[in-house]
């Protein structure tokens, strides 16, 4: 046995990125490097990601990336064992781009070519920083995703439920929008938030009233702009209060809803597996400070470990493309140059 050393690209959606994990032979994974080249300033003026631009910008600077991560984990290219790569669900110019530079490298040092389900690289993540054993429950969590999830093994995933229109951070994206913050909406609207009342506007929990672990966000969305419409109609603008309490009362109900589709999903997980209560978060909009406190609130109430990666690894990176490779191989065939970019691809 010896060590693996794996290059991993990421390019599904507006983050580029590259990374080199080394495995060591009694399985333990080290992250040598993990290099994000974000690109919301490109997209920034457009108010959200256009697919043309990102696919250019994934095109132009994946070399870069891949020689950042090279340097900076002072690894030679001829060193790499394995190459993995998003080969989706994303934007497919950027996923395009990803699997195309891929296959160069992989021709270039013949070392094997694994494709990603960019997914599978989200719901892994928590066996990369912490000691999680398989099976356990999974909400994957971010701009384009959102659903609750059974991980039985590297390649194994049950669905529960998930949203039947928009995914969260898409809705924190917009509202964003609705009240002039910055892009990506996550970040600004919850620093907004921590000035705000969320009791000021009141604002539906949609969903609740159904069983089961569907969720929904398009009318929290809806009902967020006309309460916007509202404010600026009656004071002729957004007094930054408004905004404020706006932004806190809509991130309030995007964490009771996600809080109270956890409890019902654990107590469905550990129905059938209660010999492994751990719960885990990922996804870009696992970097929320109040949904990972709240969520870690409802996983105390039915004794389950709760487990949220560092906020590095929850958003899109390189690193989870790679990890998911290195623990999907001992059972998997290497892709070949056949491989291609699958813009849809579910779990
Ligand atoms: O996983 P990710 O980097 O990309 C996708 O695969 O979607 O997630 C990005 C999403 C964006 O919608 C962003 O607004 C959201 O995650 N996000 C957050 C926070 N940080 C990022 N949402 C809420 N609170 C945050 N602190
Ligand atoms: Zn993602």
């Amino acid at each position: 046995a010896h060590s693996i050393t794996i290059l991993g690209l990421e390019s599904s959606c507006d983050d580029t990125a590259a990374a080199v994990l080394r495995r060591d032979p009694a399985g333990k994974t080290e992250i040598l490097s993990s290099i994000v080249q974000g690109q919301s300033s490109l997209h920034a003026q457009f108010g959200g990601v256009v697919p043309e631009i990102a696919a250019r910008a994934h095109a132009e600077i994946l070399d870069l990336c891949v020689e950042q991560a090279l340097t900076s984990a002072n690894v030679a290219l001829s060193d790499i064992d394995a190459i993995a790569v998003t080969a989706g669900p994303g934007l497919i110019g950027g996923v395009v781009s990803g699997v195309m530079c891929a296959k160069g490298l992989s021709i270039a040092t013949g070392a094997p070519l694994y494709g990603i389900n960019h997914l599978a690289g989200h719901a892994l993540t928590p066996r990369m920083t912490d000691d999680v054993s398989y099976p356990y429950l999974m909400l994957l969590v971010s701009g384009g995703h959102c659903q609750f999830l059974i991980v039985h093994a590297p390649d194994s995933f049950e669905r529960l439920g998930g949203t039947i229109d928009d995914a969260p951070g898409e809705a924190f994206d917009k509202i964003a929008r609705l009240v002039g913050l910055s892009q990506p909406g996550g970040p600004s609207v919850e620093k907004t938030a921590r000035d705000g009342d969320a009791d000021v506007y009141p604002l539906p929990r949609p969903l609740l009233d159904r069983p089961g672990c569907d969720l929904s966000f398009s009318g929290l969305k809806t009902a967020v702009l006309r309460m916007r419409n509202h404010i600026i109609e009656r004071h002729g603008g957004l007094p930054s209060q408004a905004r404020a309490d706006l932004c806190a009362g809509f991130q309030a109900a995007v964490v009771d809803v996600l809080a109270e589709k956890t409890k019902r999903a654990l107590h469905l997980y550990l129905e059938t597996n209660p010999a492994h209560p751990t719960a885990c978060v990922a996804g870009g909009v696992a970097a929320n400070t109040a949904i990972r406190a709240r969520l870690e609130t409802v996983c105390d109430v039915y004794g389950a470990k709760f487990i949220a990666p560092p906020i590095a690894l929850c958003t899109d990176n390189a690193a989870m493309i790679a990890f998911a490779a290195l623990e999907q191989m001992s059972n998997r065939a290497p892709d070949d140059l056949t491989l291609s970019a699958r813009p849809r691809w579910p779990l």
